[in-house]
């Protein structure tokens, strides 16, 4: 915050009726920039419930509509997954709390290096953005089961942040047994080839996004797939996730108390590409929770389904550790981290 100044502060300027020029956003004109609210196919819902306490018929078709929705779309709806509305309500508090500090209170936080643990700051990563998205964050990097560390402001918040976190590692880990099944492998066929058994890391990405003079022209976050396993996003009730699909953006309405899951690039159906826009009228509050491996995991494809499907592995193995900081300081657009490490088979 203390090289370029928060949106949040920007937006609170009772003079701006515009946003400065290096908040443009130029869409891509390659891109389709048609939105469809996809009334015929609705966002693929997974109820949780049967999946991990249902029968083995309800497990099973549980099982095959988490393929599918990994396959088609890289994205789901969790609903009954337990974890409290009010542990959710809260967490989102403490949120609002955090972007409530004054600059001063939150320069303790802003981190030098992508890799710290705590980092909070504007846009994506000032240093190289060239355009800045409108967009304040909190960054916190926990690391299971011994780095469990949150900021201590606002008071009180550091453990219903951590509670949550828990809960959420719990449902992600239920949920990779079923898309391991979904593979044909055995249920923890993930979580072993990605040494999670009793480790992992989860990056706690709080975003907020204030309202915006000119929505149509900037942007919340770009497009972009999520370094990781499966992110789990929650959110204020205002509205903001967009998924590309079929050469579309589809607006996600979020059902009430649901998680909403994307597939990410550690996984091995492909991950989704999806943008955060902005509105005028409210500030939006998100929370992504990036469920990934130990730092120290080498990720690469899976030997078994390379055999399955004999075929040819498309991506070289990357220590996991490597490939956050290559995500972190690499432009936030598209595949861009993903194609660094894509083997070219021509
Ligand atoms: C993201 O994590 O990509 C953004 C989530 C959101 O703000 O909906
Ligand atoms: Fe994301």
């Amino acid at each position: 915050f203390s090289k370029t100044t928060c949106v949040k502060k920007l937006a609170e300027s009772p003079s701006l009726t515009s946003i400065p020029a290096n908040y443009t956003f130029t869409k891509d004109p390659q891109e389709d920039e048609v939105v469809s609210e996809d009334p015929e196919e609705p966002i693929p819902v997974i109820d949780f419930s049967l999946l991990a306490y249902g029968t083995p018929d309800q497990r099973s078709t549980v099982i095959q509509e988490l393929g599918r929705a990994c396959k088609d779309w890289g994205f789901f709806m969790v609903i009954n997954h337990g974890v409290p509305e009010r542990l959710i309500e809260r967490v989102i508090e403490g949120i609002r709390g955090f972007f409530d500090l004054t600059e001063e209170e939150k320069r303790e936080f802003e981190g030098k290096n992508v890799l710290d643990t705590i980092r909070c700051g504007t846009s994506f990563n000032t240093s190289f953005d060239k355009v800045f998205f409108w967009r304040d964050f909190l960054k916190v990097i926990i690391q299971h089961p011994h780095h469990l560390h949150f900021p201590d402001k606002p008071a009180g918040f550091s453990e219903v942040w951590l509670e949550y976190c828990q809960r959420i590692r719990g449902v992600v880990r239920e949920l990779l047994k079923g898309i391991s099944e979904s593979l044909g492998l055995e249920a923890s066929y993930i979580l072993k080839a990605m040494n999670m058994e009793s480790a992992g890391l989860q990056s706690f990405v709080a975003n907020l996004y204030p309202p915006c003079p000119q929505p149509d022209l900037a942007m919340g976050l770009p497009p972009h797939s999520d370094h990781g396993l499966l992110t789990v996003v929650t959110q204020n009730g205002i509205g903001g996730l967009q998924l590309q699909r079929n050469g579309k953006w589809v607006n996600v309405h979020a059902l009430p108390n649901s998680l909403l899951v994307n597939t990410s690039d550690q996984l091995e159906y492909k991950s989704n590409v999806h943008r955060a826009v902005v509105n005028e009228k409210a500030t939006r509050i998100s929370l992504a929770i990036v469920n990934g491996p130990p730092l120290d995991a080498i990720v690469g494809p899976s030997p078994e389904l390379v055999k399955k499907e004999s075929s040819r592995p498309a991506y070289i193995e990357i220590k996991y550790k490597d490939y956050l900081g290559l995500h972190q300081t690499n432009k936030l657009y598209g595949k861009a981290s993903l194609d660094r490490i894509r083997i070219s088979n021509d």
